[in-house]
């Protein structure tokens, strides 16, 4: 069949102004959004800018949205999006799924670069603001002892304890759906959270006390308001507003064992 994928544009070549640029490729139904697009670099318009790495949902490089809703475009095929009425989401709001329907005979999809993050490219986005987060809740074991002379021994309980949050491939998907992130871009984001979570309910880590001033403040883990949006999208199907509520959670109970309030900008 042949689709249309409008690809919204932002580079030299459109004087940096974002454009939708529209392309007719054919493709299977099990095709991925990600052959197409490799496919119009090689035939259509070689200036097209994404990035693939692995190109089988393992590296994350490749998030952006697809029909209105962040995913991975080797893992989405076209079979799953050509009947589908496209996601659309206001400022702070939950995304919604519209009843437009957009074709010029052949099916169309939309994509555009994620959003919170600036574009450098068409679909690329400067990824640094993004990980500067992520390194900021110290994603690595902090033990209270000095390394033991054999492993450290922990049960499957204790390891179940942060196992879905092992799975994050740091896409940054999550982060682009977040309707927190429209409005206030400091918010310290869901990914930076799972990877906070992931080693908090660590039981080798001890690290809460050092990580404790980047997640508790106004900007850090307090503005998620439970919206479940990176939930929805992150193509690891990890529990990420669960992880959130946990890590709230911990941290309550470590500033009320001190005595102390949190510091969520509230009380
Ligand atoms: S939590 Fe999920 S959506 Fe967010 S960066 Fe990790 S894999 Fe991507
Ligand atoms: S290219 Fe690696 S996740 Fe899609």
């Amino acid at each position: 069949m042949n689709v249309s994928l409008e690809i919204l544009r932002q580079n030299e070549t459109t004087g940096n102004k974002p454009e939708y640029r529209t392309y007719t490729v054919e493709v299977e139904e099990t095709d991925r959004v990600l052959d197409a697009l490799m496919y119009i670099t090689r035939n259509i318009d070689g200036s097209l800018g994404f990035r693939r790495s692995c190109a089988h949902g393992v590296c994350g490089s490749d998030a952006m949205r697809i029909n209105g809703r962040e995913r991975l475009a080797c893992k989405t095929l076209f079979r799953d999006i050509v009947d589908e009425p496209p996601w659309t989401r206001e400022p702070g709001e939950k995304a919604t799924q519209t009843d437009e329907k957009r074709s010029n005979g052949q099916p169309t999809i939309r994509i555009e670069p994620l959003m919170h993050l600036p574009v450098q490219r068409d679909l690329m986005v400067e990824q640094e603001s993004f990980f500067a987060k992520f390194r900021s809740v110290k994603p690595y074991i902090i033990p209270d002892e000095e390394p033991a002379e054999r492993e450290h021994i922990q049960s499957q309980e204790e390891r179940a304890l942060f196992d879905d949050a092992t799975k994050c491939i740091n896409c940054a998907a999550c982060y682009s759906a977040c309707p927190i992130l429209d409005e206030k871009p400091d918010f310290l984001g869901p990914a930076a959270i799972v990877q906070a979570a992931r080693f908090v309910r660590d039981s080798r880590d001890k690290g809460l006390e050092a990580r404790i001033d980047e997640l508790d403040n106004p900007n850090g883990i307090w503005p998620c308001e439970n919206h479940f949006e990176c939930t929805r999208v992150c193509p690891r199907e990890i529990k990420i507003t669960k992880l959130i509520n946990l890590t709230k959670r911990e941290i309550k109970k470590f500033r009320e064992e001190r005595g102390e309030t949190v510091h969520d900008g509230q009380s």
